[in-house]
């Protein structure tokens, strides 16, 4: 758990931005920010990541509270000025998922526009554009981080879609392709010359892919370069880290992927400590029970009948596929246990050692707050 004196000892020294619409809460930091029309309270932003931000995970973040503003998996731009199918549904959003953003990639900025248009017409709060995505299927196409080394292409895409729609446009980006080439605040004043309302960044650069040593300056750097809101990103997991995020940056926002996986109260812990409260340690406790919820979600989601969806789509599989996937975080520290669950062939065989693991830690459960590990 995190204590008080670890958060005042990760203080670094620069003060909270004061962007107009930033409001700057009983601990000296943001406890909203506001992107275009629209007012993110708290600042703390659900990640978009690829096969995990799907409509059931936002659903069980949602169930938790804490977060000011969630996100789609990267969609292909492409796909959706299409309108195919498979790529509308994955931008389904829940009627009262609201505010939220879908994230779209690409790099010919008529098909953007299109695409952010689309966006637009599913009812998304935020057309949010990948220029961070380092994987080689997206840069392989130059999408992705790959724009990154092309400023004038930033710009016409930028441009294009700010054009194209009147709902708030957001860019998320790494601090850089490489270290040779860590141009994030460049590249985030000609987001903010071209009509984006606000960028995110983490700190790594595309060489980095989730390896590196945390070097926040860029992220600084662009908050002293642009007027409009920069949201900071990478490795936030705890008060402590979200603090140093903000400290070290003077970021508005801060957004949380991974440890949202590992500590799904995270947004909930920190909006708490942000608005002056004391927050409740996680309820390590509820783990089965969490992962259970998610099941659930995984089943009923992927159960309904879609177009577009491909002939093999088994839900039992895919939801099976999603609970591993968030074992593979939320058990960390349960050694034998997450192996096993991660080996399991069937949703019962999953389901039976996660309860055995839970009637293990019966005793344990009655000490609420009781830590992982
Ligand atoms: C499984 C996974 C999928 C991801 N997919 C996306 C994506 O679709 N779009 C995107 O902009 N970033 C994606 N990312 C990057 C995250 O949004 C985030 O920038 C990165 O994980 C660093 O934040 P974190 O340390 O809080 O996880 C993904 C990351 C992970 C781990």
């Amino acid at each position: 758990m995190v204590t008080r004196t670890a958060v005042e000892a990760t203080s670094g020294t620069r003060e909270p931005t004061m962007h107009p619409h930033t409001t700057i809460g009983p601990r000296g930091l943001p406890t909203s920010l506001v992107i275009g029309p629209l007012r993110i309270a708290p600042p703390l932003i659900l990640a978009p990541m690829e096969g995990v931000t799907d409509l059931p995970f936002r659903r069980l973040i949602r169930s938790i509270g804490g977060t000011g503003l969630t996100c789609t998996e990267f969609i292909p731009g492409a796909g959706l000025a299409r309108g195919d199918d498979r790529w509308v549904k994955m931008a389904e959003l829940d009627p009262d998922e609201h505010p939220v953003s879908i994230q779209i990639y690409g790099r010919e900025p008529a098909v953007m526009a299109e695409a952010a248009r689309a966006v637009q017409d599913l009812g998304a709060d935020i057309v949010d554009i990948n220029m961070g995505c380092p994987s080689r299927k997206v840069c392989a196409h130059s999408g992705g981080s790959a724009l990154m080394r092309e400023p004038a292409r930033v710009a016409a895409i930028v441009a294009a879609c700010r054009a194209a729609v009147d709902v708030p446009l957001t860019v998320k980006m790494r601090s850089g392709f490489d270290h040779d080439h860590r141009n994030a605040p460049e590249l985030a004043a000609i987001c903010e010359s071209e009509g984006a309302d606000a960028i995110t960044i983490h700190w790594r650069t595309r060489a980095d892919g989730y390896g590196g040593r945390r070097a926040v300056d860029r992220i600084a750097a662009a908050v002293d370069r642009v007027d409009i809101p920069v949201i900071g990103n990478g490795d936030v997991v705890d008060i402590a880290s979200a603090v140093a995020m903000f400290r070290d940056t003077g970021c508005d926002g801060v957004m949380i992927g991974r440890g949202a996986l590992a500590d799904p109260w995270v947004f909930r812990t920190v909006s708490t400590w942000l608005s002056g409260g004391e927050p409740q340690p996680a309820p390590w406790h509820e783990r089965a029970a969490i992962l259970r919820r998610y099941l659930a979600l995984c089943m009923a989601h992927f159960a309904e009948p879609r177009a577009g969806r491909r002939k093999r789509h088994d839900p039992a599989r895919v939801s099976l596929g999603r609970f591993k996937q968030l074992a593979r975080y939320l058990l960390a520290d349960t050694g034998e246990t997450r192996q096993s669950i991660l080996r399991s062939r069937t949703i019962d065989e999953a389901l039976a050692v996660l309860s055995a693991w839970e009637a293990r830690q019966a005793p344990a459960a009655a000490e609420i707050g009781a830590s992982p590990g």
